[in-house]
């Protein structure tokens, strides 16, 4: 193994030994007590005015992360957490718009209740409604589909049309092509 080698794997071997570090470690705002019987960690993240969800520990099995400055989840942020039996995430001034389909999503999924909790702060024409009742077109997610989708269907039919437009004509003229061959093979028949 020559130098550049060497650093390389060195440099691998400690990001790797890094994140696994990282993804057992409490993360630095938040209050971490294990939990014995659950042999897992309640990480207490709760009123710490908080912008961002911090990086989990996998073995997460309690998290609060009620009453910060919470207004998005970033896709994904709780997708490495799988054997989490717990969470609170009320009072946050949620943004909903279309970034927070994850969230949403996620909640529907894991558990009703705590997603009834929710509540959007932003924008204005939601202000207050529950994120649990928003629709599409609320967050802003049909708007950006539809023009896309409606072009391609048009596309799509305009194809098709045409397509059975030049069967139709292909049919014809093999019908008409094939009488005359059948009049053809009649005609020297009978001549003989
Ligand atoms: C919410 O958090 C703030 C600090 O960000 C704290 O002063 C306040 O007491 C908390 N409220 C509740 C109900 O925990």
């Amino acid at each position: 193994m020559n130098k550049a080698e060497f650093i390389t794997a060195a440099g691998f071997a400690l990001s790797l030994l890094f994140h696994v570090i990282q993804t057992e470690v409490c993360p630095p705002p938040c209050n971490c007590k294990p939990l014995e019987e659950m042999k897992g960690l309640q990480i207490d993240c709760s009123s710490r005015k908080l912008k961002e969800v911090p990086a989990l520990p996998i073995n997460t099995k309690r998290l609060y992360l009620q009453n910060n400055s919470l207004t998005t989840v970033s896709p994904g942020a709780f997708d490495s957490v799988l054997s989490l039996e717990e969470i609170k995430v009320s009072d946050n001034p949620w943004n909903c718009d279309r970034h927070i389909l994850y969230l949403k999503l996620w909640m529907e999924d894991f558990s009703e209740s705590s997603l009834a909790n929710i509540r959007c702060a932003t924008p204005a024409p939601v202000r207050m409604k529950p994120l649990k009742q928003l629709t599409g077109n609320e967050l802003g997610i049909c708007k950006r589909l539809l023009p896309i989708r409606s072009l391609q269907f048009f596309w799509r039919d305009l194809v098709l049309i045409g397509a059975a437009i030049f069967t139709l004509i292909l049919l014809g003229w093999a019908l008409k092509s094939s009488k005359k061959l059948v009049c053809q093979i009649k005609l020297t028949h009978g001549s003989t």
